[in-house]
């Protein structure tokens, strides 16, 4: 049963940490010309008003989104991703949080594709209306434990994967695991971007550890931790990123510590970043 809504939780540090990252790598696979193909497994809705009664409920973005487009601050590190917030809010106070789907939309070039996966008829639904008719964007009402490994390798051979679940169910701690494995012995070059989050649960916990034992070599890892310890809840998150290109890692780390200077309540947690398995 599908009952986890990204509406409660748009804007929140942890979709500002994967949403900038995410963009961050596009922006640098793109410094080559061929094409890229985008593969996005849990898209979610696209795009989302942070006035409505769910984004207002724990109004999680005053904790994410709203601190970065404070003025005072100057955020280098987040490359395009505030500019294209902006633009969906054409200047003004923002009330539109475009979600992974759109974001990546933004950064397509003419010969590029993005692949979205989402299992939610209502998600689909709006989703669809948010995207509009854009023949490089290929929205598939799929399950995307079966679609991403039927889907790999691309013809372009080129390209990325964000996958974010919202870990509600239990099992896409090893459900992500498998895929991962599965769809990088039919793609190694691919670059895979997981997120997840820092909760207090065995399965959260291990999971670094997990897909470490899968025996993927380079996974780059990184981790904003804006709550202390002790915090109920979310009190941060991560991404292991499989095969980041070459000149994102440097960026990544910066983006991360940026971050946190921004987000963390009363100088609380911290920022890290490094190799998890190296070559
Ligand atoms: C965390 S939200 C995605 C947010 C989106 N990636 C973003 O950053 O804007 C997770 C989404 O995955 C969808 N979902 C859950 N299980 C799925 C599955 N097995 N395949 C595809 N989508 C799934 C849910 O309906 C939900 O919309």
């Amino acid at each position: 049963m599908l009952s986890y809504q990204h509406e409660y939780h748009a804007g929140n540090h942890g979709d500002v940490l994967k949403h900038a990252a995410w963009m961050t790598i596009i922006e640098s696979l793109q410094k080559k010309p061929g094409a890229l193909r985008l593969y996005d497994t849990h898209a979610g809705s696209g795009l989302y008003d942070l006035n409505s009664t769910e984004a207002r409920l724990n109004a999680e973005h005053a904790t994410g989104i709203y601190r970065l487009l404070k003025p005072e601050q100057s955020l280098d590190a987040t490359g395009r991703y505030l500019e294209v917030i902006r633009a969906a809010n054409r200047g003004k106070e923002c009330r539109r949080y475009p979600g992974s789907p759109l974001l990546a939309q933004a950064m397509l070039r003419p010969g590029d594709h993005l692949v979205l996966m989402e299992l939610h008829p209502r998600s689909v639904s709006k989703l669809r209306r948010a995207l509009g008719r854009d023949r490089r964007v290929h929205l598939h009402e799929r399950d995307c434990f079966e679609g991403l490994p039927a889907l790999v390798p691309p013809a372009e051979r080129r390209g990325a994967v964000l996958i974010d679940p919202s870990y509600e169910i239990k099992d896409d701690f090893t459900g992500v695991a498998s895929m991962l494995a599965a769809c990088h012995a039919r793609w190694p070059a691919g670059t895979y971007v997981v997120w997840y989050p820092m909760i207090r649960d065995r399965a959260a916990e291990r999971f670094p550890s997990r897909v470490a034992e899968t025996g993927i070599r380079r996974i780059w890892q990184m981790n904003l931790q804006v709550l202390p310890d002790s915090a109920p809840g979310m009190r941060g998150s991560g991404l292991l990123i499989v095969n980041p290109p070459w000149d994102a890692t440097g960026r990544l780390e910066s983006l991360a510590h940026a971050l946190w200077k921004c987000l963390a309540i009363d100088g609380a947690g911290g920022a890290n970043a490094g190799w998890l398995v190296p070559e």
